[in-house]
């Protein structure tokens, strides 16, 4: 009798360890759909929440036919809605917000964006404040740090379940190598750290299988400003969807590997990180090591050649007015 119960016991603790509900807001957008197309395909999600402004039960009843396992359930676009959804998530995932158009800068978005981010974070504050919050909406260098601040003042902040999506720079760094070097993108990982934009994006070449791309300004460039040929060539009608959705399918596995023990996952990420506190920078993004709890271990950026110092300091510039801007929003705007 015992025994069974402990055996049950036992058996019970390991299947709730495996039950990840995965919460996307902004589900019906150019990037939330086929995020969570993506997710709805990931054996480790077992529940997904789907939330948008409009249109979130649609694209759920859609993805809900696909013959996985995940339930998959869409929330009206209400405060209880909202609070329903992100209840009792491992993991959310935010792309809600306007995208740019040609002409336009990431930062172009805050004005926008801000208070989206703002309003989503109070909810996930309030219903969810211990789920792993990944931040997609731009200008993510500001969104981030939106996010800690409504954290902070609900007195739920942790720096270890908050992340800006930096992947795509990663993503995009790997097949752009690829291309030039003629290679196998899987074989190219590459270093980026800094923000998510313009030049706060930093490739590290130095570190990779090509040092001699750390000279090469064009690629660079590439890296930078890639999002840049996405707007251009949808000429209006949007920013980079569907590599993003990938990105961001790939962020959300990763923690979900690691919530699940697996040791060594790491993934660049915009995090609070002790690498430029000195300088007044909070938020910087590096490889990130995660675990159970979220960031496990922040990876210095390592040895750097002349070229990629310089890239670094015009980074930290612009980095540190993109964070205080954030900062500033929340603060004026409670
Ligand atoms: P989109 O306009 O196609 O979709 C945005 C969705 O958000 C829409 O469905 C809209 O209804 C929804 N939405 C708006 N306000 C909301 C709210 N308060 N609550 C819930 N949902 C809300 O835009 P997109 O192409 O999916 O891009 C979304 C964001 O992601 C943009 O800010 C874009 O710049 C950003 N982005 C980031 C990266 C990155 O690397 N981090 C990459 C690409 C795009
Ligand atoms: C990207 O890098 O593609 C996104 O940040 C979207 C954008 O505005 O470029």
């Amino acid at each position: 009798m015992f025994m069974a119960s402990r055996i049950q016991r036992r058996a019970f603790s390991a299947s709730a360890r495996q039950l990840s509900k995965v919460t996307v807001l902004g589900a019906a957008g150019g990037i939330g759909q086929p995020l969570s197309l993506l997710l709805k395909l990931n054996p480790k999600v077992t529940d997904l929440a789907l939330y948008d402004i409009r249109g979130g039960p649609g694209v759920a009843a859609d993805l809900s036919h696909i013959n996985t396992k995940s339930t998959v359930k869409g929330y009206e676009p209400t405060p209880e809605g909202l609070s329903a959804a992100v209840k009792g998530a491992e993991v959310v995932l935010i792309p809600a917000g306007v995208p740019r158009k040609p002409g336009m800068t990431r930062d172009d978005l805050f004005n926008t964006n801000a208070s989206i981010v703002r309003d989503l974070a109070k909810a996930v504050a309030k219903s969810a404040p211990e789920a792993k919050v990944l931040v997609i909406a731009n200008p993510v260098n500001s969104t981030v740090p939106i996010v800690r601040e409504v954290f902070k003042a609900h007195g739920v902040y942790n720096p270890k379940t908050l992340f800006g999506v930096t992947t795509l720079d990663v993503v995009r760094a790997s097949r752009f190598v690829s291309e030039v070097k003629g290679t196998d993108p899987k074989d190219e990982e590459i270093t980026v750290v800094g923000g998510h934009s313009g030049v706060t994006i930093v490739p590290l070449f130095s570190q990779s299988n090509h040092p001699d791309l750390s000279s090469n300004a064009e690629i660079i460039k590439r890296v930078q400003f890639g999002g840049d040929e996405v707007v251009k060539a949808k000429d209006g009608a949007g920013s980079a969807t569907l590599s993003m959705a990938q990105a961001g399918a790939r962020m959300a596995d990763s923690v979900l590997r690691a919530v699940g023990g697996e040791k060594g996952v790491v993934e660049p990420s915009f995090v609070e990180s002790p690498l430029y506190k000195d300088q007044g920078i909070d938020f910087f993004s590096s490889k990130v090591e995660l675990g159970p709890e979220g960031v496990a271990k922040i990876h210095p950026v390592g040895q750097v050649d002349a070229n990629e110092t310089a890239l670094l300091e015009a980074a930290l510039k612009d980095l540190k007015k993109n964070i205080e801007k954030g900062v500033e929003f929340v603060a004026k705007n409670p």
